[in-house]
């Protein structure tokens, strides 16, 4: 395997942020991967492992070994009559995976369509969107210690899954390194479209599919005679035509997708804190929790904080999403962390709230 030097990670995170890897593989099997990880030569030495560098700022160059992870393959493993158990390795682009299940009407996922990155990081931060989070699915993972080079089985209680956290953020962090994921799928699917929004696309999609309509944006559906009827790849095309409306494609656009969490409050805990923000602001957007806290979409705040579309410098929020950070080209991760901190700062001030980032700064 080449083990390159001074490598530029410009194209590696989809912030485009033109830092630099003291060194830099990538492996594509797990001989490879462990030849790296147990080597001699790279012991003392920092390593960070990139899957598809979307959910990661890079704030300076990287002074260790970068592994990029290529590892790949996709395959049914096991089936039952309700079931079926499909295995991705860690280098897959999640949006193939997904593809692939809706191709063939393996249901469960098809509500997180684009999320972009790759399949070994969707378990550690327990990837979620419109309404369904990776652990529902979840049956297994294969990791490789980074200390001795061994593998490991996590199941889905292992992995100790939260809102958009597990073990391998807490006390697992950069102990493993992710190999393949296995989830367990529906062969009869339980459609969630609780999520309005998808709702509404749905219903836009049906419109677009009458007569009148069926050349329009949505033609491509009619033709291919779903459009009609409820269904994983409706569902996913929906999702799809949302994710695209309000968020801004890393390939036209730097950016990690949401940057901060969207913050959840425990009304026992924080007093009255939520009560004075609701007589203050009735519209606030609000999910009560089982828990019985309460989530506040982090992107109202932050819009609320009169950041929304605002330009900084070569940074900014984007138009149309206020918890999008976005790289106008030149930013350096300095400067983004940098309008971040601002952003937070006023949230806290105008709130009382205090926003964690969602986003990986190194
Ligand atoms: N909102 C605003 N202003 C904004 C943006 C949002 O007021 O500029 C309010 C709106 O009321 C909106 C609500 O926030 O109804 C929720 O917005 P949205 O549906 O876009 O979802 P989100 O809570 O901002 C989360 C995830 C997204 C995921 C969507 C859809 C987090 C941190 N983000 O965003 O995940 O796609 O839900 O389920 O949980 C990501 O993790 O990178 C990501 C994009």
């Amino acid at each position: 395997m080449q083990i390159k030097s001074n490598f530029s990670l410009k194209t590696y995170n989809t912030f485009g942020i033109d830092a630099a890897a003291k060194l830099f593989a990538e492996v594509k099997d797990l001989t490879g991967l462990r030849s790296v990880i147990t080597s001699l030569e790279y012991q003392s030495i920092p390593k960070l492992i990139l899957g598809g560098g979307s959910n990661i700022l890079f704030t300076g160059d990287f002074e260790g070994i970068v592994i990029k992870i290529a590892i790949k393959g996709m395959e049914l493993i096991k089936e039952d009559a309700n079931h079926v158990w499909v295995k991705a390795g860690a280098g897959e682009v999640w949006h193939d995976l997904v593809t692939y299940c809706i191709e063939n009407n393996f249901a469960g996922i098809e509500n997180l369509s684009l999320i972009p990155g790759l399949v070994g990081a969707a378990p550690i931060q327990n990837i979620g969107a419109y309404g369904v989070e990776l652990k529902e699915v979840f049956e297994e993972l294969e990791a490789l210690s980074i200390k001795d080079g061994s593998m490991r089985i996590f199941t889905n209680s292992e992995c100790a899954f939260g809102y958009r956290d597990s073990i391998f953020k807490n006390e697992l962090k950069n102990k493993y390194v992710v190999t393949s994921v296995t989830l367990k799928l529906n062969k009869k699917p339980k459609f969630n479209v609780s999520y309005g929004a998808i709702k509404e696309a749905l219903k836009e999609m049906n419109e677009a599919h009458s007569p009148a309509g069926r050349d329009a944006q949505f033609g491509r559906l009619y033709r291919r005679g779903y459009a009609q009827e409820l269904s994983i790849r409706a569902i996913g095309e929906a999702v799809c035509q949302i994710r695209r409306s309000k968020l801004p494609d890393p390939a036209e656009i730097g950016n990690a997708g949401s940057f901060f969490k969207n913050p959840e409050i425990d009304p026992d805990v924080s007093g009255s804190l939520f009560l004075e923000i609701k007589k203050r602001y009735p519209d606030i957007v609000s999910y009560p929790l089982r828990n019985g806290n309460v989530k506040i979409p982090a992107g109202w705040l932050v819009e609320r904080s009169g950041w929304k579309g605002k330009r900084i410098g070569n940074t900014g929020t984007y138009k149309d999403h206020a918890l999008v950070l976005v790289n106008y080209g030149k930013a350096t991760g300095k400067e983004i962390n940098e309008a971040a901190m601002k952003i937070k700062d006023s949230v806290k001030k105008k709130f009382g709230i205090v926003l964690k980032n969602e986003v990986n700064v190194i």
